[in-house]
């Protein structure tokens, strides 16, 4: 199968920071299919060579394993070339179809790894020129809009322009190996799914901490906050995997419409719970990983006195049969103590106890990185006497073990799908305004009034709030049980 792949915005950070390097892994690991062309386009005047070499030196930063070396890098970078584009110009968007046409490549995905903003204009660009015919597949990248009406008027653009089927959205979180194993636990596996549900379980809490700053991104990441850039996207697809009906069958659609109802029953905020049940937070100088690091409103970009969220936490329900009750915590921040994601299965204590000592229930931990594994938490009798407590032991499930050589990054995975135009791992749209419709109270109470904004010391876990939260529903953050 033939391909052409464009990615607008050729020459940013995320073209050469992520989707090369990811490329370039898939070729290596014999998966992007032979006869394939990859197109950057960019303001810029450069040729193919130049380009070439463009993306040649930034390999430098990638890590040392996934580094190509010279030989294999002029192999793959044969497939590269280079457009110059003026993204507002008919003409251009002509030029553009003329190259794609002349080769007539099988699939053409037109990857918009540009910001945001010019979403609209490139896609109402390319329905002009014909560039939206029935083998071509558009990609987008997060973030897609604001808040629910921006989101919407993207969606209503490029509803206007591709159909449903032709749009990819990305959350990498989707693409990332365990959170395909999630769905493997859950669909594959006929051991928990009778357990999974609000008889068994307490509480369920998903973390996604970065020991990270804003680095230089902070004016980007002032008009965002950690409300918009993680929980509205990462954290709630997370929470809709765990907490979603087993689909009909494993086609994008059968998934989607199970994941649309998870959304659709979380609980809705209003002034009041997000008064009581959100918290968000933001870090002041600290210690990370034996650094000194500086607060967040002395990074650089950050403007003087911002009230910008670098930490959520929050309290949800889903409101169904299966999960009525069921407190689901979902929690983020930059500058935590460590880099951490992982959900954390807490379920019930024994109805009766007949072993002395403080009770601990079972969990089961999926981790999502920097490790990618399962553990099973149980109590054992450590060859004890009779009427000793039971100690904790945990089943411990590395995948970076069990499968050494298969293992496939986030946007490698989420790039050859693209390529071979299967949609489980993407949003629709309906989903992502769902989520947007979720968040919307919480954005409207914050901006009325940001005096409930906490700061937290870079190198800690967040407010201690955050633990006052969950421990008013009698349970505890991972990290203190
Ligand atoms: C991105 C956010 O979507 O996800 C970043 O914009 C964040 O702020 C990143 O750092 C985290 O991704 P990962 O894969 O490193 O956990």
């Amino acid at each position: 199968m033939s391909f052409d792949l464009v990615f607008f915005g050729g020459t940013g950070d995320l073209t050469w920071r992520k989707l090369m390097p990811a490329l370039f892994q898939a070729f290596r690991h014999g998966k992007l299919p032979a006869g394939g062309r990859i197109l950057a386009v960019a303001r810029d005047e450069r040729s193919d060579a130049d380009y070439r070499q463009f993306i040649r030196e930034r390999f430098v930063d990638v890590d040392s394993s996934k580094r190509p070396s010279d030989d294999e890098f002029d192999r793959f970078a044969s497939m590269l070339h280079y457009r110059r584009m003026d993204l507002s110009q008919p003409t251009d968007y002509a030029g553009l179809k003329s190259w794609l046409d002349e080769r007539g490549a099988d699939t053409v995905v037109l990857y918009l790894a540009t910001s945001p903003h010019l979403f609209p204009v490139i896609c109402e660009q390319l329905g002009s020129a014909g560039l939206n015919g029935p083998k071509v597949r558009v990609v987008l990248e997060k973030p897609l809009g604001h808040d629910l009406s921006s989101a919407q008027e993207i969606n209503r653009v490029v509803r206007s322009v591709f159909s449903e089927q032709q749009a990819f959205r990305i959350d990498h979180y989707l693409g990332k190996p365990s959170v395909q194993n999630l769905m493997a636990l859950r669909f594959g596996n006929a051991l928990f799914e009778p357990l999974w549900n609000r008889q068994s379980i307490a509480n369920i809490q998903i973390t996604l901490a970065e020991s990270l700053g804003v680095g230089t991104r902070g004016d980007f990441y002032d008009r965002t906050g950690a409300l918009r850039d993680m929980i509205q996207n990462h954290a709630l697809q997370l929470l809709t995997m765990i907490a979603m009906e087993p689909p009909s069958t494993n086609d994008a659609d059968a998934i989607r419409d199970e994941k649309l109802k998870v959304l659709k029953s979380l609980r809705p905020f209003t002034p009041a719970s997000v008064a009581r049940d959100v918290l968000r937070g933001q870090y002041k100088a600290g210690t990370v990983e034996g650094k000194a690091v500086p607060g967040y409103l002395d990074e650089v970009k950050v403007p003087a006195g911002s009230t910008c969220e670098t930490f959520v936490a929050l309290r949800t329900e889903v409101q169904n049969w299966r999960w009525a009750g069921v407190p689901f915590y979902l929690r983020t921040g930059k500058r935590l103590a460590a880099r951490d994601a992982q959900i954390v299965v807490n379920f019930r204590e024994v109805p009766h106890p007949i072993f002395p000592g403080t009770p601990r229930a079972n969990k089961l931990v999926i981790k999502l990185q920097p490790e990618d594994g399962l553990e099973l938490h149980l109590l054992a009798a450590k060859g004890a006497g009779q009427g000793d407590a039971l100690s904790p032991v945990s089943l411990d499930l590395d995948f970076d073990k069990a499968f050494p050589t298969d293992r496939v990054g986030a946007y490698e995975r989420l790039l050859l799908d693209a390529i071979a135009g299967r949609l489980n791992l993407f949003v629709r749209s309906d989903e992502q305004e769902q989520a947007w419709r979720w968040v919307e109270p919480i954005l409207d109470s914050w901006a009325q009034d940001a005096s409930d904004l906490k700061t937290y010391a870079a190198g800690s876990w967040g407010p201690p709030a955050a633990s006052a939260m969950v421990a008013r529903d009698g349970f505890a953050w991972a990290e203190e049980q």
